[in-house]
Order: structure tokens, then C-alpha cells, then sequence
């Protein structure tokens, strides 16, 4: 079984926003095989989705999202422009922070005390800035300062604050998963490793970092079973990189004045998984 292990929690219907998408289908997949109910919430409805209610609409329109939620006791909100390279920058910004705003404040008025809202690893500014960024440090953590400069990272680091502000207004416990580079084995995520394996730098902005796809859904699962309230920003990742070069010899040839603050031995990820563990009791077991 997919096991998600501690998922024998209180909450037993969950909406998933962006449903119809990458992760969103390995949270609907992994909801069921769980026996946990999904509303799922898409633009539009694909017809195929194993979800008890398909809700069609904006994740930023309020009145659509109080109907999703109707019967719902947590939500993982997955709605968003992944990328800023296909949108217009102001519409990146704006839907993914509207919605993520909407979302959360709609479950908290409606009593919804827990919530999953993916973030990205992006928020640290690296991924899709126009220019060649470096960390300050690895493994980076949720404490890593971002150098955000495109509208995407900007949205998701806006997105982390409406969770801490929705956690203290709705008394709320809020789960930012900040998720690597994100794909399936039978989609693009080996193609990906192949093409980084022959040029490293293809994935020097992202460290190296990736998660397989229902790994990713796990994480999200796992996230509505901290306890207590408030928000916390967890970076999620599989622990070696995608790349068969060592960590620290990429990391010398694509981000040498980083500091390296405990050695990476092998193909470990240059990301503190340390977190994942402790507060989501997550480790990745789809790995490369
Ligand atoms: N895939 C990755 O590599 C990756 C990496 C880091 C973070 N993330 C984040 O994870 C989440 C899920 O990503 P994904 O890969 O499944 O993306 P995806 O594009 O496959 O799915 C997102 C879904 O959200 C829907 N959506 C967009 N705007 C909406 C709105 N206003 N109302 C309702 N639905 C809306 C889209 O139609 C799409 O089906 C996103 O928040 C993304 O930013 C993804």
C-alpha cells in the first residue's frame, strides 16, 4: 500500500485545490487508496477524477471555494501558475497569492482547522531569476534568505506569509511545503535526470533537488497531520540529488562562495531534510 503511516488523523474529508494537475492527481490518488473523501476543486472538470465531489471554478472566488468546502474538515491547496514563464508577470502574482488568500481564508471561516499550501523551493529566488544566483549557504532551510526577483517566487513567498497571518486569524495549523523540482517515473522525471546527468548546470538553479510525484502527494497528506496551530515552512526533497556527480564537487563548480556548512557526502542533497522528518515525519521512498 502507498502507506502514508500516520494518516490515521481526525480529518477525513479533504479538499484539494488544483486537483486536476501534477500533484493534485497523486493527492487524489493517494486520498483514496487512504479512504479519506476528496472534494476536488478545478478550472474545469476532466471527467476522470477519483474525487466524491468535483467542484468547477476559480480558487479565488469566494463563493466557489465556500461550495467546495461544504462538508470538508482540511484542505491542500495545490491551485496555482507553477511557473513565471508562460503568464504575464502580474498574473502570476496575482492569481496564485489571490487564491492562496482566498482558499485560506475561506476554510477558516468555515472552521477548517488544518491546511497544506504548496510553496516552492523556487521562493529562494534561484530558479527563475533572469540572472545566475547562488545560495549563501547549503543545505538550505526554510531560514535561507530568498533574492526573489521574478513574480513567481515573489507569489510564493507572499503565499507563506497569508499562511502565518490565516494561521493566527483562524486559529489555523498551516503546513508551507516548499517542493523541489516535481515528476512522475512515467513522465518527465527521468528524461530530466538524463538530460541533467549530461549537463549539470541545466539544474544548478534548483540544486539538484526533485521529488518524484507521489512522494510529493505524501507530503502534502502528511502535512494535514501536525498538530497544534500556527504556520511552518517545510522544505520537502529526496534526499540524494538527480545527478550522478558528487554534491560538493557540483556545488564548488556552480555556487563556490556558497558556504558549505555540513559536508554532503556523495549525491546528497544540498536541502535540510532534517525538518521533513521531524515535523511531517517524511522521508521520500520514490527515488532515482
Ligand atoms: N511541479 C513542480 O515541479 C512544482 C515545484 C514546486 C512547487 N510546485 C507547486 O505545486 C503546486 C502544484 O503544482 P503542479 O505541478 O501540480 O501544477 P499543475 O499546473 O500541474 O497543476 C496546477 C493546477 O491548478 C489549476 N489552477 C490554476 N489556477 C487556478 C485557479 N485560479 N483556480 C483553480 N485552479 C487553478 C490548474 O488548472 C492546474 O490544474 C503548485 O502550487 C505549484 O506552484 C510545483
Amino acid at each position: 500500500m502507498n502507506g502514508v503511516d500516520s494518516v490515521g488523523m481526525s480529518v477525513r474529508r479533504v479538499l484539494v485545490t488544483g486537483a486536476a494537475g501534477r500533484v493534485g492527481r497523486a493527492v487524489l490518488d493517494l486520498l483514496a487508496a487512504e479512504g479519506i473523501e476528496a472534494t476536488a476543486l478545478v478550472l474545469d472538470d476532466p471527467g476522470d477524477l477519483p474525487a466524491r465531489r468535483v467542484v468547477a471554478g476559480d480558487a479565488a472566488e469566494p463563493g466557489t471555494v465556500r461550495t467546495a468546502l461544504e462538508g470538508v474538515d482540511a484542505v491542500i491547496h495545490l491551485a496555482a501558475i507553477p511557473t513565471p514563464e508562460r503568464d504575464p508577470a502580474e498574473r502570476v502574482f496575482a492569481v496564485n497569492t489571490q487564491a492562496t488568500f482566498t482558499v485560506l481564508e475561506q476554510a477558516g471561516l468555515a472552521g477548517v482547522r488544518r491546511a497544506c499550501v504548496a510553496g516552492s523551493q523556487a521562493a529562494n529566488g534561484l530558479a527563475f531569476a533572469a540572472r545566475d544566483l547562488h545560495p549563501a549557504y547549503v543545505p538550505i532551510d526554510e531560514r535561507s534568505p530568498s533574492q526573489a526577483e521574478d513574480p513567481y517566487a515573489l507569489s510564493k513567498l507572499v503565499d507563506e506569509l497569508t499562511a502565518a497571518t490565516m494561521a493566527r486569524r483562524h486559529g489555523m495549523g498551516v503546513v508551507a511545503l516548499r517542493l523541489p523540482y516535481v515528476g512522475g517515473f512515467d513522465e518527465r522525471l527521468r528524461d530530466f535526470a538524463a538530460r541533467c546527468a549530461a549537463d549539470p548546470g541545466l539544474h544548478a538553479r534548483g540544486l539538484w533537488a526533485y521529488l518524484e510525484t507521489r512522494d510529493a502527494a505524501r507530503a502534502c497528506v502528511l502535512a494535514l497531520d501536525v498538530p497544534g496551530t500556527g504556520a511552518r515552512t517545510v522544505l520537502v526533497a529526496a534526499p540524494e540529488t538527480l545527478v550522478p556527480q558528487p554534491t560538493e564537487e557540483l556545488m564548488r563548480r556552480y555556487h563556490p562562495r556558497a558556504e558549505l556548512r555540513s559536508p554532503l557526502p556523495g549525491r546528497t542533497v544540498p536541502v535540510d531534510l532534517a525538518p521533513a522528518r521531524e515535523v511531517l515525519g517524511f522521508t521520500a521512498r520514490f527515488t532515482l
